[in-house]
């Protein structure tokens, strides 16, 4: 037995005795090898046809004995021993058969094949049902080397194992198997027997038909004798696979013939339209393939980077440790506006014609709106460099999406697309992360039912939001309950669908970007103080949209160049469009050094250079009426209230706890960990500030709990503390801000980005 205490003790006493693998190819061999490494199993032993093969397995170390038939070992072996058959799909029913009435009591039988349908079928064949002791399993890992020789320890690492148990498979043997599998590192996961076979068919069995049939089709074509000569890398890349074992793969596609005819026929429809596109010179349709094609691989690539087969991605855990100390200084130019960006893809999507946008903000949020959009069949080429063309489809022109529409951690995402999608004529469903999933969705499904929606959300008015398509919208009078941008927007961007005109008022003024990009886009949307209405069944004509820099993500390097001594920076083409400026207010009302420079008009939004020096600040009430226009800049302005001389006082805030997290409590959490004294209250915050020039903060660990605007808050606050600020769960940064951490080093400050996963 292996020594106690280790893992794999543990796990040999679990109930892996013996192993005998099989066929000793890649496949048997490597768990072999896996299991020995990981002290596993008490011993391994192979069964081969050719004595060749047993003498090769043996003197590579692969197993302890080898033999030619397998019924000269079953006498010896026992309860909690394993029989792994890796051999060949269609000869699994074969050893099945040498097997029937040999087994001992209590010895696990499993496998590798790539089909479960005929392992189940052969085990019928052979047993008359399945037996209880048969756990049917398939490695995702694999190579296209094959034979003794090709075996590793290490290849079922970090790889994903399916077992397809059927309903009298006994607990023990699935556990006993479990167990094995988990020994080599592998993760293990169980499914039925149909859904595996469809999944691998398309997945694994359909691009190992292309692979063989290209490579085949070339070899034979005497015209391109020299392709393989000159054949670079796409064609090795493609082909790589067409190296496989022949005799596995035969047997995998007589197998498994159902599933993999349809992925066939489904794959040479969709080959039979590329062909036509091509022929008839169909640019958009080839964009359209080829853009969703690279989006939906580059997200591959990243689930790749992690491991093959990963169901869902899970975040990746990033903390920052924000050093003390540092001035910033420079010329800086922070991402585009997020607010803008999201609206350029739903109103150029919608739009007739070509819509090019500039400085598109390449976060996630702003992604997941743009990926909404091409899972709606619109075409879309970029991002590049904030670079985007958009193929409008007009305002009829969406098409059903494949499945639920994720949009990650993105609020504006979720709302605004429900007044859109409340319009369409097929259904929809819009999901997103832990942090949205605990977001309020009333605010948005109630006027769109009295609209005439039809939308179901989660518990208590959370996501996901189920919306009924088909169904005809009337044209509302909406009086705001909260001042929210996303509200507004949600009933007018319904309102485009409705018979009649919409109106919303709102009850303090909030940002207008929807309703300068309709105007933008040729709708006529008609606005009388807090009141904006526009008539349903217009169309939007395509244009250029050149998106400033984000404001909100500018207000970090206000506050930092305010409170840190020695500052001067300036900030390029901000957007200051007067319903966001509420940071520039509220920071020079508190005595920041801040002026506007060169300001101009781009695209019906006012933008300016920023140009912001240090200055000693002092405490103040916080007007209400600036907290609609500085609502998402509250974390940082936090910052610079500890920093400044006496008290600072928030009311009228509470929109701020429902918001990526409750703000208010999240930063006063963070404060009183670096020892400020900021007590929250139902609608705001009251800060005592510290004043002077010296250290504000005390070092230490604060939870940014995701929000990607509390993360970069404490991060700026760290230019007036006395020791480092550890700033847990940041992965979210890159929803609005992706470049965040080197903008923040080129400027001076001292940041370490620790990532893990
Ligand atoms: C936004 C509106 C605001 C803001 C959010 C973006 C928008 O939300 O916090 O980051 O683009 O319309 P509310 O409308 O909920 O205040």
């Amino acid at each position: 037995m292996p020594e106690a205490g280790t893992l794999a003790g543990q796990d040999a006493a679990a109930g892996i005795g013996r192993l005998v693998v099989v066929g000793i190819g890649l496949i048997g061999g490597s768990l072999a090898l896996g299991l020995k490494a990981a002290s596993g199993c008490r011993e391994v032993i192979g069964v081969a046809r050719r004595p060749q093969t047993c003498e090769q397995a043996v003197a590579l170390g692969v197993v302890d004995r080898a033999v030619t038939d397998i019924a000269d070992i079953l006498p010896e072996l026992e309860a909690g021993d394993v029989i792994f058959v890796a051999v060949p799909t269609l000869t699994v029913e074969a050893v099945f058969a040498q097997l029937k009435d040999r087994v001992p009591a209590g010895v696990t039988i499993t496998d590798g094949a790539s089909v479960k349908g005929s392992v189940i079928a052969a085990a019928k064949n052979v047993w008359g049902e399945v037996p209880e002791f048969l756990v049917p399993g398939h490695p995702i890992a694999g190579s296209e080397q094959s034979g003794v020789t090709a075996a590793r320890d290490d290849l079922y690492i970090a790889h994903r194992i399916i077992l397809t148990p059927m309903e009298n498979t006994a607990d023990e043997h699935v556990h006993r198997i479990r167990k094995m599998w988990e020994a080599v590192g592998a993760e293990v996961l169980s499914m039925p027997v149909d859904e595996h076979d469809e999944v691998l068919a398309a997945t694994s069995h359909l691009p190992h038909v292309i692979a063989f049939g290209l490579v085949d089709t070339l070899a034979h074509d005497a015209e391109n004798e020299n392709i393989f000569r000159y054949a670079a890398g796409g064609f090795r890349d493609f082909t790589r696979i067409a190296s496989s074992d022949p005799v596995m793969w035969r047997d995998i596609m007589l197998a498994n013939r159902d599933a993999i005819l349809k992925s066939i026929d489904l794959y040479t429809s969709n080959l039979g339209s590329l062909r036509s596109a091509i022929a008839s010179g169909d640019s958009e349709q080839l964009m359209g393939v080829f853009t969703r094609a690279k989006a939906a691989r580059d997200h591959f690539t990243k689930m790749l980077a992690k491991k093959a087969y990963t169901e869902t991605m899970e975040a990746k855990e990033v903390t920052f440790i924000a050093q003390p100390g540092g001035a910033v200084n420079g010329d800086l130019r922070v991402p585009g506006d997020k607010s803008m960006s999201h609206r350029s893809i739903m109103l150029g999507s919608l739009a007739e014609g070509v819509t090019e946008v500039e400085g598109f903000l390449e976060g996630e949020d702003a992604l997941a709106t743009l990926q909404s959009f091409r899972d709606m069949g619109v075409v879309i080429e970029g991002p590049v460099n904030g670079r985007v063309t958009i193929h409008g489809v007009g305002m009829h022109g969406l098409q059903a999406p494949p499945g639920p529409l994720y949009v990650g951690n993105s609020g504006t995402s979720m709302r605004l697309l429900a007044g859109l999608l409340a319009g369409q004529k097929f259904d929809t469903v819009l999901t997103g992360d832990e942090s949205l999933s605990k977001r309020p969705m009333n605010r948005v499904a109630n006027p769109l039912r009295e609209m005439g929606a039809v939308v179901e959300t989660g518990e208590e008015g959370r996501p996901p939001l189920k919306i009924k398509g088909g169904n005809a919208l009337k044209a509302i009078d909406y009086t705001l309950p909260m001042a929210s941008a996303q509200v507004k927007s949600c009933v007018l961007l319904a309102g485009l669908y409705a018979d009649g005109e919409t109106s919303t008022t709102e009850p303090a003024p909030t940002r207008d970007h929807t309703e300068r990009m309709l105007s933008g886009f040729g709708y006529e949307v008609q606005r009388d103080g807090p009141r904006a209405s526009l008539k349903g069944g217009g169309k939007l004509t395509a244009g250029h949209i050149d998106v400033p820099a984000d404001i909100s993500s500018a207000t970090f390097f206000m506050v930092a160049a305010s409170i840190a001594p020695g500052s001067d920076v300036l900030l390029q083409h901000v957007g200051i469009n007067p319903t966001r400026d509420g940071a520039i207010n509220i920071l020079r009302a508190m005595g920041a050094d801040i002026t506007l420079e060169n300001q101009r008009e781009v695209g019906g939004e006012p933008v300016a250079d920023i140009r912001v020096r240090y200055a000693p600040l002092k405490g103040i009430k916080i007007p209400e009426d600036q907290v609609p226009l500085a609502i998402d800049e509250f974390p940082a302005i936090f910052v610079a209230a500890s920093c400044a001389e006496g008290e600072t006082v928030l009311t009228g805030a509470e929109e701020l706890r429902v918001k990526e997290s409750d703000r208010i409590q999240a930063m006063a959490d963070g404060l009183e960990v670096l020892g400020v004294d900021a007590k929250p209250t139902a609608d705001g915050i009251v800060i005592q500030g510290k004043g002077g020039e010296g250290a504000v903060f005390g070092g230490g660990e604060v939870d940014s709990l995701g929000d990607h605007r509390i993360a970069m808050s404490f991060a700026v606050a760290a230019l007036r503390a006395g020791a480092d600020i550890r700033i847990k769960h940041c992965a979210n940064v890159a929803t609005s801000f992706p470049n965040f951490a080197e903008l923040a080093k080129g400027a001076g400050m001292n940041l370490r980005v620790v990532s893990l996963g």
